[in-house]
């Protein structure tokens, strides 16, 4: 199902709105207008707390580096999964969440059916060609009623969306700049995951892909 919910002055096409589960959502577009102020404001996060690789609890590197904003910060280490309100690399708290990120994560999330969202976590992936994220389910969370928004920019990637069992099939959808997904309530704990990254050159964003995502998890 696809609905022209919103649209903007600034975009060719309109921002587009698309179902892929009963409560989860593609809103293609939705985050160009925000985009340059996103990334001057991600900037300001790693200046202060910069990317960089994590183990898995079963002793991996994860191929795409990581940051994090906000009260709490997910962490991956040989202990396993967590939420910390401490850079275990600067062994200080997070860079606070920016107000842009606030904003568009309610908007986001409103736009899709679910009001208010308040994230108090933001995980920042950046890929590089060639790197991923294996199928997975966010449930470190401890408030698993708020939806996770999670916003692409950069390079293109391809989304994995599957079931509740890592083994049921999964939809492939191409994500590009300025696109965003939202999904909870019954679609909260479905597995997903990105294929590798294609090599190519994003006009604003160079040979990388990052990725915002908002979660509510204290
Ligand atoms: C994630 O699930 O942590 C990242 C998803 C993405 O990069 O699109
Ligand atoms: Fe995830």
């Amino acid at each position: 199902m696809t609905l022209d919910l919103f649209a903007d002055e600034d975009l060719q096409q309109p921002a587009r709105l698309q179902s892929i589960s009963e409560q989860g959502f593609v809103l293609h577009g939705f985050a160009l207008p925000w985009a340059e102020a996103l990334l001057q404001a991600l900037a300001g996060v790693l200046i202060q707390s910069p990317f960089r690789h994590m183990q898995t609890p079963g002793g991996f590197t994860m191929s795409a580096r990581l940051s994090s904003c906000g009260e709490l910060g997910w962490t991956s280490d040989c202990n396993g999964y967590s939420y910390s309100p401490v850079d275990p690399l600067r062994k200080q708290p997070w860079p606070a969440m920016p107000d842009t990120f606030l904003a568009l994560a309610e908007a986001a999330a409103g736009a899709a059916g679910f009001e208010h969202f308040v994230p108090d976590a933001c995980l920042i992936n950046c890929y590089v060609p060639g790197a991923k994220m294996s199928l997975h389910q966010d449930k470190n969370e401890r408030s698993l009623e708020a939806p996770i928004v999670s916003i692409s920019l950069g390079l293109p990637a391809v989304f994995q969306f599957g079931g509740f069992e890592r083994s049921d099939p999964a939809q492939r959808i191409s994500l590009f700049h300025g696109d965003i997904v939202v999904w909870g309530g019954v679609d909260r704990l479905r597995y997903h995951g990105v294929l590798p990254i294609q090599p190519g050159q994003h006009p604003v964003l160079g040979e990388q892909r990052i990725n915002i995502t908002l979660r509510k998890a204290g």
